[in-house]
């Protein structure tokens, strides 16, 4: 646990607003990510007022949260933190109206004292979005405040400058926290630190030595309750255009000239600048069979589950170079990477038959789970007579570090940051419209969808899109155990 949580946390106590109190982000992560940062003592006075159409009171939102930390915190709950945090709960349905939520939230102000500041958490769909700043509104919690929203932040270019026009109607552009999570995984912030940090590996990271890049998140889930949210969104919408993008930009940007929001965003806009419109033709749209006979699917859905794609950054130091872009749900694996595949070398004087190149080239790979890992492959000698070439690897673990329990989860450092203040990981509106209008070609002129078995990877033709490289997944060699022995 950190030394003095507190002095990494807000200045200011906190009434959280969470809008989609009841939802599934909300019992899977939100619920989950305030309750430790409450109890580990980040927050220095905290209230959450729940809000949604559910219409239950107090208690009942109580009895939810501790289901949804029984049922999904990766850490225990233990009682007397539990019973501290349910005091922190309130809950007003979204039909009682502004008055009554001003009235909650005034409630919670008077017990945490003058200097409070609120945070609104709008965990909703984007057509809910608007309605709910309007309740905020009305029930005029405008001021002191800061907006957390959840993507897609429309739906494609022409309903984002629509939303962000709204929303700055009701609020300014320095309350407005756009939210991609994976940027708050600690991964994602590694990739910062392992290209700005050394001198060994900028040198190299380029057209000039990167033969091409895959980003890769392949799901098993299943979409459940979600299947009515996903139908309307789809796999482009709800995964690329928002997590795999922003990665990217994290992946493929210039050095920023500080380690703070403008620069970073500046950095990553200007990635999103180069990146050349999205071509249909190099899009692989793909459905899980079975998802038409899920609740709230339209038995004829033409939504894609699957998305695989090809994507150019025209700039110095990427034109020629393809970004491999695939995710979807049901799929054999859950993995979340970014493998950067190396040129091999130009010439080889290594016997025919040494095994040199044979197991493809050299890469990098990072593994952007909770734990991650970091792996840099290459061809090394096999032990004994003659020459045989091997494919070996380096490979690093956050286990190695000791400081795993550490580690925040991507909701709990991002709604941390959101309450300091911190935007340097949160997206802007400028970038979001921009990757809204690459899209452009693609959303106005989809493939078809094409049925892929569950547990597989995708449909037959993802092949085709990447030839003549191959998908780095499913690894060849896994990952070494960090608590093995080693081999
Ligand atoms: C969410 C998507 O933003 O990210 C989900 O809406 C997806 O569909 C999830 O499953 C994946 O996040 P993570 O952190 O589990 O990789």
């Amino acid at each position: 646990m950190a030394k003095n949580p507190a002095s990494l946390g807000p200045k200011f106590p906190q009434v959280v607003v969470l809008v989609g109190a009841t939802g599934d982000l909300s019992r899977r992560k939100l619920l989950p990510g305030l309750f430790h940062l409450v109890s580990a003592g980040f927050i220095p006075g905290c209230r959450i007022v729940g809000v949604s159409l559910d219409d239950i009171d107090a208690d009942g939102f109580r009895q939810i949260a501790r289901e949804a930390l029984d049922q999904f915190s990766s850490r225990k709950a233990a009682n007397g933190a539990w019973a501290a945090f349910s005091e922190c709960l309130d809950y007003v349905p979204m039909k009682a109206g502004p008055a009554a939520l001003k009235a909650a939230v005034e409630r919670a102000e008077a017990a945490l004292g003058a200097e409070t500041r609120r945070i609104h958490y709008l965990s909703v769909p984007p057509s809910a979005a608007l309605p709910a700043v309007h309740l905020l509104a009305e029930a005029e919690l405008v001021g002191r405040c800061r907006i957390v929203m959840e993507k897609p932040f429309g739906t494609d270019l022409a309903s984002a400058v629509d939303l962000n026009g709204r929303l700055h109607q009701v609020f300014s552009e320095e309350q407005i926290f756009r939210i991609d999570h994976f940027l708050g995984k600690e991964a994602a912030q590694n990739i910062l630190a392992f290209r700005f940090g050394n001198g060994l590996f900028e040198p190299i990271w380029n057209r000039n030595f990167i033969d091409h890049v895959q980003i890769d998140v392949p799901e098993t889930l299943a979409l459940g309750k979600r299947a009515p949210f996903y139908e309307a969104t789809g796999a482009y919408r709800d995964m690329v255009v928002t997590h795999l993008f922003q990665i990217l930009g994290f992946m493929a940007m210039e050095p920023p000239t500080a380690l703070e929001p403008g620069p970073i965003n500046e950095e990553k806009n200007k990635v999103f600048r180069s990146m050349l419109p999205i071509d249909p033709r190099d899009v692989v749209r793909g459905q899980y069979v079975g998802f038409r006979s899920e609740a709230g699917v339209d038995p004829e859905s033409d939504t894609e589950t699957f998305i695989a794609l090809k994507c150019h950054i025209d700039n110095w130091r990427w034109a020629g170079v393809p970004f491999f872009l695939r995710t979807g749900k049901r799929m054999a694996e859950g993995q979340r990477i970014i493998s950067i595949a190396f040129r091999e070398p130009p010439k080889s004087m290594f016997p025919v038959g040494s095994g040199v190149g044979a197991q493809g080239p050299d890469h990098l790979t990072f593994d952007l789970a909770d734990a991650s890992r970091l792996s840099l492959s290459f061809y090394g000698k096999r032990p004994g007579p003659g020459m045989r070439l091997d494919k070996l690897s380096m490979q690093f673990a956050m286990h190695d570090t000791g400081l795993i329990g550490e580690v925040l989860e991507a909701y709990e450092r991002l709604i941390l940051d959101a309450m300091r203040g911190d935007r340097t990981l949160f997206t802007s509106a400028e970038g979001i419209e921009r990757l809204w209008q690459v899209s452009t070609p693609l959303l106005e002129n989809p493939p078809p969808v094409r049925l892929y078995e569950p547990g597989s990877w995708g449909p037959k033709t993802i092949h085709q899109l990447i030839a003549p490289h191959a998908w780095r997944l499913p690894f060849e060699r896994a990952w070494r155990d960090p608590n093995g022995a080693g081999s």
